[in-house]
């Protein structure tokens, strides 16, 4: 039996944003447009520069709305703490987002969250953790495999990486284990889904990408929906099922709703986030080959053909190139928040239902806390240096609080396991046709030019 859970979003979730910032410093750029193009392009050296000229709260607007830019550590912790239950995630997402995830893990607040963040319990523990490593070890070799006949090639890198990251996504977060036509609609469906969140032109019409991204949404959620009845009942491994058979706390299953809106936003989360790591690894690591060298060799010494789930401790050097890739390009560029109340921030009053939004780039890139932070440098990160050790939010690629990623160690292991296996199969070369590539923040964080790459045989 479905359930359904009271709360008191009633309070705050009708009510307008406040564009009433004026007693904060800052600016709002240009009628109508505000910051949105500068930011879109380079919102970092935007953000730096507002900083240096407002300080570490100020008021902006960019994508239609108006808001505050919260900097440093101390303000992403009480953004993501939250203490006082000031800050709305559901709101902080509404509008552009609603239609695709209402409903979702990151649209929801408080009890109604903690109510939802239990469909996935089972999904991420330990057991189901030690599984999905073993199925994707077996995906790796396949594609890697396939990868051997472009050798010698140049290949947009991104792209390899990201089909291959749909591959995982359908096996083990759907249980779609046969490649063919169905897969492949379902992927199309998942990303139009995606790409219709960046629409322009807010226009449900065919021919427009809100449309194709609404229909692609509608094709998930019938698919996923006609699958609940048999997983609930079957053994199932893969994320899907766990979902299906999780109960509330009344001992009742998830209703088909809440499980096919838990399950479209989780692949949304997964997938270019994952795929964004392991794109600007390469890239660094094709920029740096003594760092390329030093793992290469971490890797050769373990002595095995793949990582299992116990190995994923035993390369350490690896886990700090991958904290090092999301210092230096988080793969989770804004995060949105909407006050619930007025609020104390950085000595300012914040009035309710203002936009807040922490820039994890500005934080990763203190010069107050990070020896020149615009230089790779793993190292940062070993036992002795340890400089994100120095604020417990210095370093939140995650995020933190209730709505911390509940996929942390799953991308970890993703990631991990693919750069093993490529490593040590695969030696590489970037060929960028501009040396000063040009990286891109959103859509999504990747190099504009999707990373042209040339693999060699190990
Ligand atoms: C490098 C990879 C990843 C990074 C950097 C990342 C980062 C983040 C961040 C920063 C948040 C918090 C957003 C906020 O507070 O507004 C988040 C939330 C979330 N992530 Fe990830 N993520 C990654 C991969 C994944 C994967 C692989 C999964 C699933 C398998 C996943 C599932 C989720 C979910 C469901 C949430 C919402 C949690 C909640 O609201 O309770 N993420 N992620």
């Amino acid at each position: 039996m479905a359930t359904s859970v009271q709360t008191n979003y009633d309070d705050y979730i009708h009510e307008p944003n406040n564009n009433n910032l004026d007693h904060i410093p800052g600016d709002y750029g240009l009628p109508l447009l505000g910051h949105t193009l500068a930011f879109a392009k380079d919102p970092f050296t935007m953000v730096q520069k507002a900083q240096k000229q407002y300080g570490q709260l100020y008021r902006t607007c960019f994508g239609g709305s108006r808001g505050v830019i919260a900097l440093g550590p101390d303000l992403v912790q009480q953004i993501m703490l939250d203490p006082g239950r000031d800050f709305s995630s559901k709101m902080g997402f509404m509008d552009r987002l609603t239609q695709f995830f209402e409903g979702s893990l990151i649209m929801e607040d408080f009890e109604h969250h903690r109510h939802q963040r239990r469909i996935m319990q089972t999904a991420f523990k330990n057991d189901s953790l030690k599984h999905y490593t073993n199925e994707i070890n077996r995906i790796y070799d396949r594609a890697l495999d396939e990868w051997t006949s472009q050798t010698g090639q140049t290949i947009p890198f991104f792209m390899n990486v990201k089909n291959l990251l749909l591959e995982v996504a359908a096996e083990i977060f759907i249980g779609e284990t046969e490649r063919g036509e169905r897969v492949e609609r379902l992927n199309k469906a998942f990303v139009d889904c995606v790409s219709g969140t960046m629409y322009i032109f807010p226009i449900n019409l065919p021919g427009f990408t809100l449309h194709r991204g609404l229909q692609g949404k509608a094709y998930l959620k019938k698919f996923f929906s006609e699958l609940v009845p048999q997983k609930r009942e079957g053994d199932g491994l893969d994320m899907l099922s766990h979902f299906c058979r999780e109960k509330d706390e009344e001992g009742n299953y998830f209703s088909d709703d809440e499980i096919t809106n838990q399950t479209i936003f989780l692949l949304f989360a997964a997938h270019d986030t994952t795929t964004a790591a392991i794109t600007h690894t390469i890239f660094y690591l094709a920029r740096n080959p003594d760092v390329k060298q030093k793992l290469y060799e971490e890797c050769k010494a373990l002595g095995k053909d793949e990582l299992g789930y116990e190995d994923l401790d035993a390369v350490p050097y690896m886990q700090q190139v991958f904290n090092e890739v999301q210092r230096i390009r988080p793969s989770v560029p804004l995060v949105p928040r909407r006050t619930i109340r007025e609020v104390e921030m950085a000595g300012y009053r914040v009035p309710a239902h203002t936009m807040v939004f922490a820039f994890p780039r500005y934080t990763h890139w203190m010069d107050e806390y990070w020896t020149e932070p615009a230089k790779f440098d793993p190292d940062r990160f070993s036992p002795e240096r340890a400089e994100h050790k120095q604020h417990p939010f210095l370093f939140h690629p995650f995020g933190g609080g209730a709505h911390k990623c509940i996929g942390m160690h799953f991308s970890q292991m993703e990631y991990k396991c693919f750069i093993y296996k490529f490593m040590l199969q695969y030696d590489f070369e970037a060929k960028h046709k501009k040396q000063d590539v040009y990286m891109q923040t959103f859509p999504l964080p990747k190099p504009s030019d999707d990373m042209p790459l040339v693999l060699s045989k190990r």
